[in-house]
């Protein structure tokens, strides 16, 4: 994800809304993805925001005023517009949705939106009723007419005491609707995804399952690497904490059976499949309708086997598809991912190491290796996961090229 937007320029354009705060987030959360912030604040937004919370983010002068700095050779709102990879209007106001549509131009920021060839999003935040006007809506349908992008605000609790449309959508849902934008990647547009996740829970009874410790934060690494590259994303998840990006259809399972069910149809015409789910291998032949009580002696619980996912998708697998699986091991690492891949008939497969502190399960590294069918090996000893998801999909994209 970082090499995606590294050294890119972003236009954050804070408008006068009352979530102008959550931008100080949004600013927050680019720099740390590298990317060069230039905050731009209108001044209805200065009276809602200091310009200098977004300078101490950013490490950039906050731009307030069209005719504030002549300092330098350069017409500021040209130079920046022209050099920009993304504008992004976070909160956007009614008004500034009317300003752009209409080709008005009486601030730095609506006669930049004009003057920029870059991408813009637009993160719509305004009463439910100004969001539902007509004029609102038309001027949103002319902006994506002409190309412009949108992530739709929520529905819920405003701050102006109504309930409906027009919350801002939340600072890290904007950050991934903005990152293929930022990074002009689309190598794998009109490539459809699909990527299994997180741990699956085999119930014993109502109260108890037998589980493991995936914590979906891999699958979140490559949803969103997958996303970036301009891909169709399809997740289907087992039960994780995890906060899933938007922009992937996100389908929530809770057993091995479940997740068979959901994945191995949408699998026949993905092009390519991940997955990184850690499926359990068997399940309680029995389950209880209600709670097992002790019974002051030993349990012996019946295991049956559960469907092997990879197997089936590896057995079926077309010509130009691409499978990848993961190998979790506490031991021969890449020995007993060896065997996996070919048994499963996999393109690629990630060994990875569990069973130590800095690798595996809830954390956000791994020690781990990258085989291919060919026989070839890549170690990458304590990788993070946003990381290892780049090089999976840099291997991947080589695959498809061949
Ligand atoms: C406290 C306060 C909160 C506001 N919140 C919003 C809002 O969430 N969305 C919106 O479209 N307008 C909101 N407005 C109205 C805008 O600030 C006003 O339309 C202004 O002209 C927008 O200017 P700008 O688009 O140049 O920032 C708010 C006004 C006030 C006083």
């Amino acid at each position: 994800m970082r090499r995606h937007i590294s050294n890119k320029e972003v236009v954050l354009a804070v408008t006068g809304s009352i979530a102008a705060y959550k931008a100080c987030e949004i600013a927050s959360r680019l720099i740390e993805l590298n990317a060069k912030v230039t905050p731009v604040l209108t001044r209805s937004a200065c009276e809602l925001v200091q310009p200098a919370t977004f300078e101490a983010i950013t490490g950039r002068r906050a731009i307030t005023n069209l005719f504030g700095a002549f300092a330098s050779a350069e017409i500021e709102h040209i130079a920046v517009a022209t050099r920009a990879h993304l504008f992004l209007v976070a909160p956007a106001t009614a008004n500034i949705l009317a300003k752009a549509a209409n080709g008005i131009a009486d601030d730095w920021l609506s006669t930049a939106l004009l003057a920029t060839r870059a991408p813009i999003l637009f993160a719509p935040a305004m009463n439910s009723n100004m969001f539902a006007h007509p004029a609102t809506q038309a001027n949103i349908e002319t902006l994506l007419g002409r190309g412009c992008h949108f992530i739709e605000p929520e529905s819920g609790r405003l701050a102006c005491g109504t309930v409906g449309q027009g919350r801002m959508a939340d600072p890290m849902s904007i950050i991934e609707a903005a990152l293929p934008l930022i990074s002009g990647d689309s190598s794998l547009a009109g490539k459809k995804v699909l990527i299994t996740s997180g741990g699956t829970r085999e119930p014993l009874d109502p109260v108890r399952y037998i589980g493991n410790r995936s914590s979906g934060k891999m699958g979140r690494a490559l949803a969103i690497e997958a996303l970036a590259r301009g891909a169709q994303v399809t997740v289907v998840t087992g039960p994780s904490d995890v906060a899933l990006p938007y922009g992937a259809e996100t389908i929530r399972v809770e057993t091995a059976m479940q997740m068979a069910a959901e994945t191995l149809p949408r699998a026949q015409d993905a092009n390519i499949v991940i997955c990184a789910a850690a499926v359990a291998d068997y399940r309680p032949e029995q389950t209880y309708e209600h709670k097992r009580k002790r019974a002051g002696q030993s349990l012996t619980l019946a295991l049956v086997e559960n469907p092997d996912i990879l197997a089936q998708i590896g057995a079926a697998k077309r010509t130009g598809q691409i499978l990848v699986g993961f190998a979790a091991e506490t031991e021969e690492l890449v020995a007993n991912a060896c065997v996996k891949l070919k048994k499963k008939n996999l393109d690629l497969i990630v060994a990875n190491q569990v069973g130590v502190p800095e690798s595996g399960f809830g954390v956000d590294t791994l020690n781990a290796a990258i085989l291919d069918r060919d026989g070839q090996t890549t170690e990458l000893p304590l990788i993070a996961k946003d990381e290892l998801a780049q090089r999976l999909f840099d291997r991947m994209a080589l695959l498809m090229a061949q």
